[in-house]
Order: structure tokens, then sequence, then C-alpha cells
């Protein structure tokens, strides 16, 4: 893949790792990239300005206070397709990870709208550090994608994790990153998401935890690629952004969710169906607030219409459906005799027993089991970063 006409911000900090990023450079520039350099202030210790404009057709951005360079942080963080960061110490990752804005890089590393890469170098006790860890972890749950750094001899002269990733090894995150800012152009993705409520009376209504969370990553992820999205959405208090391509669509029963998916049905190459849909609802609503009375109200139930069922039974060829299933007992059974039962192509499932997992976390622990038999595990992760998962092994269902 080329880089014809990408545009490319190239953070690069104070480390002697600061040479590879010239080599970097050099890639990009050779792809086709036009890229513009920011140096920190420690940086240029390393490595002088006047090689980086060398290498690049761009003046080198230094500082935040001079006028000109002040003024055209929001504007860097508009232009860039992609913000990178390399080397970044452990001070400019803290500093990305708790919003300190004291020179012209973490300027507009706030102001930028792009997708974020680190490529972290220290040594290896600063790497290791829980509080390193705990900012790397904190950017990854926000969406940056930080390329693991290497292992081997570090300037200190110790061995051990730290080291910079190699440029080579950089410009093909680089060139993944931009692959997958396509990879769902032209597709048309229906996703549900949240819980459904089922009237019992004007009031009150049969519901559950669901939040909405992993399903909106899904469609935000989904967006990032290019896909076009219509999200519907049951009741859920979860802030959703603006993002082109997505459509939301707000509806509260499991009829209301049935109606909405039956009318996109034939527009959409692929369905996923993170909604927590109740299984039940009352067979009449009552029209009045039902009274507290000396006796107990017994409310009858019946079925829900089963969204998946519907669309396993109708989707053609050319159109995949993957479930959720969240089990709390024999986990893999259950959700394999969903997975065939409902005619999925591959099912997602989750665990609330595990910690972190489920309903109302920024993170979880899903497990993907597909129609080919093929299962894989997934680590606890943020919802953004496995929102990126489950459309990656998407993709690869065809
Ligand atoms: O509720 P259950 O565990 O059977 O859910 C499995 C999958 O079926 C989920 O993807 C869920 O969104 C979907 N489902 C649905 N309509 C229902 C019940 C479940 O689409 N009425």
């Amino acid at each position: 893949m080329s880089l014809e006409g990408k545009k490319i911000i190239l953070g690069v900090c104070g480390s002697i790792a600061a040479y590879k990023s010239l080599i970097l450079l050099r890639y990009l520039t050779k792809a086709g990239a036009d890229v513009k350099v920011i140096l920190t202030q420690d940086a240029q210790k390393f490595v002088g300005k006047l090689s980086f404009a060398s290498l690049s057709s761009y003046e080198v951005l230094t500082d935040l206070s001079s006028d000109d360079q002040w003024k055209n942080h929001i504007e860097l963080g508009l232009w860039a397709d992609l913000f990178i960061i390399a080397p970044a110490t452990a001070n400019t990752i803290a500093k990305c990870a708790t919003g300190i804005t004291d020179n012209l890089l973490q300027a507009v590393y706030l102001s930028a709208r792009c997708p974020v890469m680190i490529a972290p170098a220290m040594d290896l006790d600063m790497w290791a550090h829980p509080i390193t860890q705990g900012n790397v972890k904190k950017l990854q749950s926000i969406g940056v994608q930080i390329i693991p750094v290497g292992t081997g001899l570090l300037a200190s002269g110790l061995n051990g994790e730290g080291r910079l990733a190699e440029p080579e090894i950089i410009y093909n995150y680089i060139l993944d990153q931009f692959n997958k800012q396509s990879d769902l152009k032209n597709k048309r993705i229906l996703i549900t998401a949240g819980p459904t409520f089922e009237a019992i009376d004007p009031v009150r209504f049969i519901g559950n935890h669901s939040s909405g969370k992993m399903g909106l990553r899904l469609a935000e992820a989904a967006c990032q690629r290019g896909a076009k999205v219509d999200l519907v959405l049951g009741p859920v208090n979860e802030n959703h952004q603006q993002i082109n391509g997505l459509s939301i669509y707000k509806v509260v029963s499991a009829q209301d969710m049935m109606n909405k998916v039956q009318e996109l049905e034939n527009l959409s190459d692929y369905f996923i169906l993170a909604a927590a849909v109740s299984d039940f609802m009352p067979e009449n609503v009552e029209q009045e607030k039902i009274k507290k009375a000396t006796a107990v109200p017994i409310i009858k139930l019946k079925n829900t219409p089963d969204i998946a069922q519907w669309l396993g039974m109708h989707k053609k060829n050319h159109q995949k459906l993957v479930g959720f299933a969240l089990e709390t007992n024999h986990v893999k059974e259950n959700a394999e005799a969903k997975l065939h039962k409902k005619n999925m192509d591959m099912i997602v499932i989750n665990s609330p027993r595990d910690e972190g997992a489920a309903f109302g976390h920024d993170t979880n622990k899903i497990d993907i089991l597909k129609k080919s038999g093929e299962y894989i595990s997934f680590e606890l992760k943020s919802k953004r970063e496995l929102a990126h998962d489950i459309l990656d092994e998407m993709l690869k269902l065809g």
C-alpha cells in the first residue's frame, strides 16, 4: 500500500532512539506521505532540527510559544490523518495520559481528531513501572495504539524491554493503521445494542443492566474503518458522539427493535447483535398504573420476538450474522448451541462472572466462536480495542 497523499504528524521526544525517527521519516516520505515533524526541546538535544528538515518538505515545528506555531496547533490537529509519537518517553506518555499541555507536541496531541499511535522508548525499569504501565493502559482504553516495545540492549547498558520498535516495524504498523481506516469502506453494518424495556404498565417495565457500551464502541470502530452503520439502540444513558457514517435509531421494546431491523435488513452486509434483548414481555400491558393492593399481581409473560433467529432465517449468502452470548454457566456449550440454532456465522461470548467484563464496564473479556469451529480467546481489554478485534474476525468471515 502506498501512503500517497496521507498526512502524518511525526512527534519526536528526547530519547537516544530519536535518531531512528529520521529513518522512519525517510520511509514515510518515500512512500508518498506528507509528514510534518514536531520536536520537543529535549529531542533537539539528541538530533538536530536540520536533519529532520532535510528529510521533510515542511518546516520542523518545535515551539508552542512562537506566534506562528502556537496558532497552528489546532490547525495541525485537524490537518493530520495520523499522529505518531516515536520515540515517546515515559514523560510524554504520562503527559498524554493526563492532558498536560506544556509544549507544542502535547497541544497538537490534545487537538488531534485523527488516530494516534505511540511508540515508547525508555529504560526497562521506567517501562515496567506500574505508573507507566497504568498510563499506557489508560491511553489504550481511549483508542491510542501503542506499538509494542522491543527487547534487547538498552542505552543504559541494561538488557530488557523498552527499546523503540525498529523503524520498519513502526512503518508496518502505520500501513496497517491506514489499511484499517478503509477496510470496511462500502460496507453497511446493522448493529443492535443496549437493553430493551418491556412495558408492564405506563410506568413500569422489565429491563436489564445492559449499558450499550460494547455496541456503541463497535459502531464507532466500524465507522472509523469506513463503514456505514445503522445502530438500533435500546434505552441507554451512554453518551454517543456524532460521527460520519453513523445513523442511530432509538427504540424501546424488543418489538420496536425488530421492526427497525426488518426495515433495514435488506441494506446490510453484516449484522452485529450486541443488544441484550429482553426474552420475555408481559402478555398484556395494563393501560393504567397497577395499584399496590393486598394481593401481589401475577404478570403473565410471553416470549419477545427473536431478532437473531429471524435474521438467521432470512439472511442471504452475502450477509453475515454475528451474535453475542452472555452466559453464566456451561458458557461454551450454550454459545455453540445458540450459534447453530440461530444460524449465526460467529458468536462473541462473554461471561459476567469474569472480573471487569460485560455489563456496564469499559472493559470486557471475550471469546469468539465461528461457524467453522474456530475458537479464539482474547485477554481482558477495553471495549474499544475489542470492537476492532471483533471487526477483524468478522471481516475474515468473507
Ligand atoms: O438472549 P440470547 O442469549 O439468546 O441472545 C443471543 C443473541 O441473540 C444476542 O446476539 C442477542 O442480541 C440476540 N437476540 C435477539 N433477539 C432476542 C433475543 C436475543 O436478537 N429476542
